[in-house]
């Protein structure tokens, strides 16, 4: 909160201090812990609550739960109250009964849900150049104050009932999520038979049908929303008595491609007691130091428990990574540093420092000039350049460049 006051960012986020900055100086933005304070005021509420996966891969809806009780007993005005966390197909309708079940003072409430598709990393341009923002409600007066909120940012308006609100989030999430798994299960058919993926996906990409959006194949997606918003869409669909295997299987093919290194490594090596790993990259993405359900994990898991010593570097993610992963992986300044005397290099998030990396300077440092590249962003033929390699990418042949003199 005072952090926040002082405009930073809790999060690395490109650009969003900036923003803090620049707005709260000109007096349109301020923080608060007082519910009084806060909605004394307020004609619009935006709850923007987490809703992590329960134990049953459902959502746990505990803090928007709070997050109603809290309103109910300070807002003292008519109000739109709007849900822009993920909620699963009728939450906002239980929010609005809570509400109402439990509000202080006489007021009319109206509800809208209008869910966020923004992404980590790109934030801030997600948000001022959406795609479209989606506007649900049963109330056209609170459905046009939303839109009267919107406006400025010029981006195409969905409106739609509430309901279908909801469920255009999961069913999005869980569509870019699917579209990922397909074009990793078509990654490990192009390894098999010699195809290359990137190819394959540029060659798909160019039907606007399918688009060329999320058809990178890799070690699978993290973050902090489509693994769980999937396994929440699937758990909807068990509760609705309405089959959804495909989702099981978007789960499942995920699973196995973050397995996918340590496979290859095994294969390669044997076995990787005492080998040391250098790993590229420990956040879920790029651009951002979040490491929630990141590949990273079960990588750095994976290895040292086949006893592997591994040393990994990533820009910002290294501070939550130790928080998550812990002292059995030693955290690192800089490419080369962990690059020293590894018998293997795993590049496991794709941050573009990494597909510039002077690869003869890492290579040398060296013990065996191996990589495994999780995210295929090596240029080949600068890798070519440097001499003896082997690299293993995804979903493309191998590359062996043997040692002339051996
Ligand atoms: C996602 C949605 O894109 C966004 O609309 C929603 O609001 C929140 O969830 P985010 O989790 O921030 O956003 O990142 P995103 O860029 O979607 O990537 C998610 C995961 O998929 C990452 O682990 C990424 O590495 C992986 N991914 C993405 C791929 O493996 N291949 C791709 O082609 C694209």
């Amino acid at each position: 909160m005072d952090t926040l006051k002082q405009g930073k960012s809790p999060i690395y986020e490109p650009g969003l201090e900036e923003l803090l900055i620049k707005n709260s100086s000109a007096g349109r933005l301020a923080f608060t812990t007082s519910h009084q304070q806060g909605l004394s005021q307020a004609d619009i509420i935006i709850i923007a609550v987490g809703t992590p996966q329960s134990d049953h891969g459902q959502a746990d809806l505990s803090y928007l739960e709070q997050a109603a009780k809290d309103l109910a007993e300070h807002i003292v005005r008519d109000c739109v109250v709007v849900v822009k966390s993920t909620v699963p197909v009728g939450t906002n309708q239980y929010v609005k009964q809570l509400l109402l079940e439990q509000l202080k003072n006489n007021v009319e409430i109206k509800m809208v849900s209008n869910p966020e598709f923004l992404r980590q990393g790109t934030a801030i341009e997600d948000t001022l150049k959406a795609d479209r923002i989606i506007i649900g409600s049963d109330d056209e007066s609170a459905s046009e104050k939303i839109q009267e909120m919107y406006r400025p940012l010029n981006v195409p308006f969905l409106l739609t009932d509430v309901k279908s609100a909801e469920m255009i989030k999961y069913a999005s999430n869980a569509f870019l999520a699917t579209k990922i798994s397909f074009i990793n299960a078509i990654a490990n058919l192009c390894e098999a038979a010699g195809a290359d993926v990137r190819d394959v996906a540029k060659g798909m990409g160019f039907d606007k049908r399918i688009g060329a959006a999320f058809l990178n194949a890799g070690i699978g997606y993290g973050g902090s929303c489509f693994p769980k918003d999937v396994k929440a869409l699937l758990h909807t669909s068990r509760e609705l008595g309405v089959p959804f295997s495909l989702l099981e299987e978007t789960i499942a093919i995920n699973d196995h491609q973050q397995e996918l290194l340590v496979g290859k490594a095994l294969k390669r090596f044997s076995a990787l007691k005492d080998k040391k790993i250098a790993m590229l990259g420990l956040s879920f993405k790029p651009e951002t130091d979040d490491i929630r359900e990141a590949p990273s994990v079960k990588i750095a898991r994976s290895l040292t428990a086949a006893g592997a010593k591994v040393a990994a570097y990533d820009p910002v993610a290294a501070c939550n990574a130790r928080k998550v992963i812990g002292d059995v992986i030693a955290y690192v300044d800089s490419a080369v540093e962990a690059a020293k005397g590894a018998d293997a290099l795993f590049i496991v998030t794709e941050w573009e420092e990494f597909s510039q990396l002077e690869l003869g300077a890492v290579l040398n440092v060296m013990n065996q000039r191996i990589i495994f590249d999780g995210r295929n962003c090596l240029d080949e033929t600068a890798l070519k350049a440097c001499g003896p390699v082997e690299y293993y990418p995804v979903g493309r042949p191998e590359v062996i460049l043997r040692d002339k003199r051996a």
